[in-house]
């Protein structure tokens, strides 16, 4: 049996629109190069795709800049999927925009009702449990509320904490396979890993450490060498993509799609 937290029959993702350029970002860094950006989504798919899965690409959202990120709209798992309650103002709407996506495809289907907030960012998935961490974006009442709709569905949820300053807990962490996790050691303090094999991020390469395992391949932030010989050594098949302009934004791979198995 595959494993519901690597490998996946779907995705959907969103184009990025002209908008992007006003996308949300810690630090003003200069304007994402829009056809760039779009090439790089375009190559984004394109490994998706390989793998065999059916990814499913909506429209770009012109009144919602950050859009593309469409991982901070919902959490899907084998069970259902559930709709979550951006803690960013300017990103409440796009829950409304990927929900009837969503409902179309999921026989459960759940909302975040408030007045918690909770980005599918701050949530790693690793089959064996749900792993949350609060953030400036994810607060406890949210997460409480998660973990309400997970009980039920037989999900163990663990909260921790993203560190001061890092946008989402998966900016500082990814899965690349059920045992194993890629992490800043920023974020692997305190435990929060116990029990995974944890790889390091190289010193100066931290930015690379949102990745996705999606079925046998791993999309990797392209221009972090040190990462990609260390993820090659352990025998993993890595995909570089350009993600320069989503950087700017604070985004990464796995901001740019949901993916699941239907
Ligand atoms: N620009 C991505 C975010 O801040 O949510």
């Amino acid at each position: 049996m595959t494993n519901p937290a690597t490998h996946f029959s779907h995705a959907i993702s969103r184009r990025p629109g002209a908008s992007a350029t006003k996308g949300l970002r810690a630090t003003d860094r200069g304007a994402p190069d829009l056809a760039r950006m779009r090439s790089a989504h375009d190559a984004y798919i394109a490994a998706l795709r390989s793998t065999g899965a059916k990814v499913t690409v909506l429209d770009a959202e012109e009144d919602f800049p950050d859009a593309m990120f469409v991982e901070d709209t919902a959490l899907c798992l084998p069970d259902g999927a559930i709709m979550m309650r951006p803690g960013a103002a300017s990103r409440m709407g796009e829950v409304a925009q990927m929900r009837p996506t969503l409902a179309a495809l999921f026989n459960d289907l759940r909302d975040i009702g408030g007045p918690g907030h909770i980005e599918g960012g701050d949530i790693l998935f690793t089959g064996r449990e749900v792993l949350v961490g609060k953030s400036a974006r994810t607060d406890a009442a949210g997460v409480a509320e998660l973990r309400i709709i997970l009980d039920e569905w037989g999900y163990s949820l663990r909260e921790l904490q993203t560190p001061e300053g890092v946008l989402h807990f998966k900016t500082d962490c990814s899965l690349l396979d059920p045992e194993t996790i890629l992490s800043t050691r920023l974020l692997d303090t305190g435990g929060c890993f116990d029990g995974y094999r944890v790889l390091h991020l190289p010193e100066g390469e931290e930015a690379a450490a949102n990745a996705i395992r999606f079925n046998d391949v791993v999309l990797l932030p392209d221009g972090f060498p040190k990462t990609a010989e260390m993820l090659t050594r352990e025998g993993y098949d890595i995909r570089p993509i350009d993600n320069t302009d989503c950087a700017l934004l604070d985004g990464g791979m796995s901001c740019l799609s949901l993916r699941f198995n239907i």
